[in-house]
């Protein structure tokens, strides 16, 4: 199988190496509009990668591409994923999937037009301590579910744990709404909300509260540092429970973290990863049957799932869109968006 990757940054390196894993699947083709990360990344994993330093070259040379992998920054998205899908070529995305809903909209009918397998990379779906809380969910044996607890927790404001975001290009665009970042919300939360809505349910109405932590009017070179950093959010779900969901970068002491917490009638399930990576997420922890008058916890170590690569790949194959899809990225889209509209207007907004 042949596939394309357009955008050679940070994590594109995992793109080479998770799609290099599976067996008949070759990255042939990369493209970056920036001839320093392109030539970064060919020295890194070989000279007979084809280079190209615009979409519109690759997609006019190459031929028979099974798969092409969106990984521009966010402001890109929608531009460089309705040139892959006018192609009638299977898309990887990356989150979020566009800027706004009206424009994830766009791209997931587009997508079903066009018949091609779609997926958004929602990464935290390769938590296997997380399918299991999923599963345990939707089993059933927990009965209705109460009360919800989500957060999201990275540090890279107050530490230079993953480089210096003051100095480099791959965090400060992540800080700019004119280079198209709809902060932590767009970067990090669309993870926590396609994290829970997954595992809990559709929300049906937020109230949410957005904050920049930079001084109005900060800038560093040509990025003005205005876009949120973090936010809170009070949710409503449609099946009766209620719930927290918050994200920050400047959680010090925490490089990485999601945790997701569900109360529900007969028992409760969470987990909460970082460091655990290499372990592939792999903890689930349960409170149920004796040990509810205990408060204990049992620890469930869960055995693997599935990369969103290997699902992309076997999508292709067998024809079937697996989870998750463009219509999620979308989903996940109007929550942000409904986010935005209900910080501006301080108020609780309905979803739909
Ligand atoms: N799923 C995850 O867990 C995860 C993790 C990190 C980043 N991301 C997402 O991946 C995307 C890229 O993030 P990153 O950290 O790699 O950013 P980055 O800035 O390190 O890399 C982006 C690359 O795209 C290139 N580019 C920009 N416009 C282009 C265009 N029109 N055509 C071709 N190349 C273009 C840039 O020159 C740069 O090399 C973002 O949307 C981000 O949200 C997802």
């Amino acid at each position: 199988m042949k596939l394309g990757i357009v955008g050679t940054g940070n994590v594109a390196y995992r793109h080479f190496e998770e799609f290099s894993k599976i067996d008949g699947v070759k990255v042939e083709a990369v493209c970056d509009v920036n001839l320093k990360n392109l030539n970064l990344f060919t020295e890194k994993f070989g000279n007979h990668l084809r280079k190209y330093s615009s979409i519109d070259e690759m997609l006019k040379e190459e031929k028979n591409f099974d798969g092409i992998c969106n990984n521009t920054p966010d402001r890109f998205h929608k531009e460089v994923s309705l040139k892959i899908l006018e192609k009638e070529i299977n898309i990887f995305s990356e989150k979020p999937l566009a800027e706004n809903y009206e424009d994830a909209k766009i791209l997931t009918d587009l997508a079903h037009k066009r018949n091609v397998i779609n997926m958004v990379n929602f990464t935290y779906r390769e938590s296997s301590g997380y399918q299991k809380l999923v599963e345990t969910i939707k089993s059933d044996t927990l009965g209705s579910i109460k009360h919800v607890n989500a957060n999201y927790y990275q540090s890279w404001l107050t530490s230079n744990l993953w480089g210096n975001w003051k100095e480099e290009d791959t965090w400060l665009w992540r800080l700019s709404t004119a280079h198209g970042s709809n902060g932590a919300l767009g970067d990090t939360g669309v993870h926590i909300f396609d994290f829970t809505i997954n595992a809990v349910g559709d929300i049906q109405q937020i109230c949410a509260n957005l904050k920049t932590y930079q001084e109005k009017g900060d800038k560093i070179g040509e990025y003005t540092l205005d876009a949120n950093d973090g936010f809170t959010s009070m949710v409503k779900f449609s099946n009766g429970a209620i719930g927290t969901i918050s994200n920050t970068r400047y959680a010090t002491g925490y490089a990485n973290t999601l945790m997701l917490e569900v109360f529900c009638e007969k028992g409760a399930v969470k987990v909460e990863f970082d460091a655990e990576r290499d372990n592939k997420w792999s903890t689930l922890h349960i409170c149920e049957n004796k040990n509810i008058d205990e408060a204990k916890w049992e620890k469930i170590i869960c055995e693997s799932t599935p990369t969103n690569f290997e699902r992309f790949i076997k999508s292709i194959k067998s024809g079937e869109n697996d989870q998750p899809d463009f219509q999620q990225g979308a989903k996940v889209q109007k929550i942000l968006d409904m986010c935005i509209k209900s910080n501006d207007k301080n108020q609780w907004v309905d979803i739909n």
